[in-house]
């Protein structure tokens, strides 16, 4: 059984999916929406006012008044400033069907057809925006009157560069900023998410130490709690933090409530069992002494007798286990010292053929001495165990073959038979107190089953600081355990 990796390290502030960087880069997708939504509202509005500022010359420069009403009057307008270089001026004047004009200002590129172009432009009450050949885009305003049968018009055109131009370099300068403010927002969101979440990533860490902890054995005791600075209830982290440690409070309380009411059943149970020796051992005495008794008992009583003999070296060698299980877990009270391991394996074998012809014993030892840190006759109890199930849970003409060897520091014990395996319901649980496969079976197979064999190699195992496991396959059944060696 292992335990869930618990998380090594803390993911890096700006990781994959950390708050920390969800929070950056919304941040800084506002401030970059922000600052375009900005820039362009400011461009369109210096676009109208540069459009206006032209519109405004070309009245002027028509020699019209720049307020927009609309002016009949035609004498005392005189042609107001003609603004800077490209301005373009025509005046014609069609009699009787013949247009006459003049230009009074023109660019070099602007030539006869493109006049002609500009003069045959529908006169219009506010200047437009014409492509002029050679020129590029210009702002015209074409004025029309009639004057004595003659028809009068008048254009004046600005080259529209002088809106796109300081327009463009406008919108170079937003976009400039906008990139600057991006970089300035992301760089300062970066740094004021981490300032603000360093006490929760500190949390973070304290949980994981917590989860590290082994709190399934020993007293409970929790001996990490979250710095007082991050358990300050006027934040919310801060609340967190102090939630986090009453709720450790809690959990150390109930651990220790549980240590104590464990240790009382221990105690209880090693009582009781202390308690039971010497009633059975009278009981069996008794039970001896009758039954050797001069008289000829009647069958049946003798039959009876017999019954409560077992029975009560059964319960007897039940007491045992019980008080050894109960030793162990309070305090394994092992004698532990430089054992010969090859010696305990050898004998429990021979004493395993010795009790039993029916399965076949094979030994599988190495050439050198194998010297472990052990208490003999405990580790001999865990290898007869091991070898007691081997013999009762499997047919006759079962083959069992015990191995050692020692590796990477550890003395490993194996017993691996080929028999029919332990029950899957089982083998998950199997080194627990009491696992046995179901009641029909034991019966059938004969035995007397406690349940108890394998609780008591795990527990001898562990007071000696090793482990044990099960490996079932199909035909192949190795229960192994493994203890330091000496
Ligand atoms: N080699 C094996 N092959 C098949 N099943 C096994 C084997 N060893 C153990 N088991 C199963 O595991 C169960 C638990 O074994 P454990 O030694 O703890 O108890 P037990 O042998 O039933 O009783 P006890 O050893 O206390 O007399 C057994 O009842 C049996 O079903
Ligand atoms: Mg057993």
């Amino acid at each position: 059984m292992s335990l869930p990796a618990a998380p090594t390290a803390s993911p890096s502030p700006m990781g994959k999916g950390t708050l920390s960087r969800q929070l950056v880069l919304r941040t800084t997708a506002l401030v970059a929406l922000v600052t375009v939504a900005l820039s362009v509202f400011t461009a369109l509005a210096s676009f109208q006012i540069l459009q206006q500022q032209l519109d405004a010359r070309l009245e002027s420069a028509i020699g019209r008044p720049t307020g927009r009403n609309p002016d009949s009057g035609d004498t005392g307008n005189q042609p107001g400033d003609l603004g800077g270089s490209g301005l373009i001026r025509i005046d014609a004047a069609t009699i009787n069907g013949v247009l006459k004009y003049q230009v009074s200002a023109r660019p070099d590129s602007v030539d006869d057809a493109t006049v002609v172009a500009l003069l045959s432009l529908r006169p219009e009450r506010d200047p437009v925006t014409v492509a002029v050949s050679g020129s590029g885009l210009y702002r015209v305003l074409i004025q029309q009157r009639v004057l004595n049968a003659a028809t009068i018009t008048t254009v004046v055109g600005l080259p529209y560069s002088e809106v796109t131009t300081p327009m463009s370099s406008q919108l170079i300068m937003a976009g400039l900023l906008t990139v600057g403010a991006v970089i300035l927002s992301f760089v300062a969101a970066r740094r004021v998410v981490e300032t603000s979440l360093r006490p929760l990533t500190r949390l973070a860490a304290t949980a994981t130490q917590v989860s590290n902890l082994p709190l399934e054995s020993g007293e409970g005791h929790v001996p990490i709690r979250v710095a007082p600075q991050d358990a300050n209830p006027a934040s919310e982290v801060g609340r967190v933090g102090l939630a986090f440690n009453h709720m450790l409070d809690n959990v150390e309380n109930a651990l220790a409530v549980r240590h104590r009411s464990e240790t009382k059943v221990r105690q209880f149970v090693a009582d009781a069992s202390h308690e039971l020796r010497n009633p059975l051992a009278s009981i069996r005495g008794y039970a001896e002494l009758t039954r050797r008794g001069s008289e000829a008992l009647p069958e049946d009583a003798a039959h009876a007798l017999g019954r409560i003999e077992a029975e009560s070296e059964r319960m007897s060698a039940l007491v045992q286990d019980l008080l050894l299980l109960a030793r162990l877990d309070s305090e394994p009270t092992l004698d532990l010292r430089a054992t010969d391991v090859t010696e305990i394996v050898l004998n429990a074998v021979s004493d395993a053929r010795a009790a039993n012809s029916d399965h076949t014993w094979a030994l599988d030892l190495p050439e050198d001495v194998v010297t472990a840190r052990a208490d003999a006759h405990r580790l001999h109890q865990v290898v007869a165990n091991l070898l007691a199930n081997a013999r009762t849970h499997t047919p006759a003409g079962t083959h069992v073959n015990t191995a050692l060897r020692a590796e990477d520091g550890w003395a490993v014990i194996s017993v691996t038979d080929n028999g029919p395996g332990v029950p899957p319901e089982i083998r998950d649980s199997v080194f627990e107190r009491f696992t046995r496969a179901d009641a029909s079976r034991v019966r059938r197979a004969g035995g007397s089953s406690t349940g108890l064999g394998l609780a008591i190699v795990s527990a001898v195992v562990h007071a000696h600081g090793g482990q044990v496991w099960l490996d079932c396959e199909p035909g192949r059944t190795t229960f192994a355990i493994r203890i330091p060696l000496a």
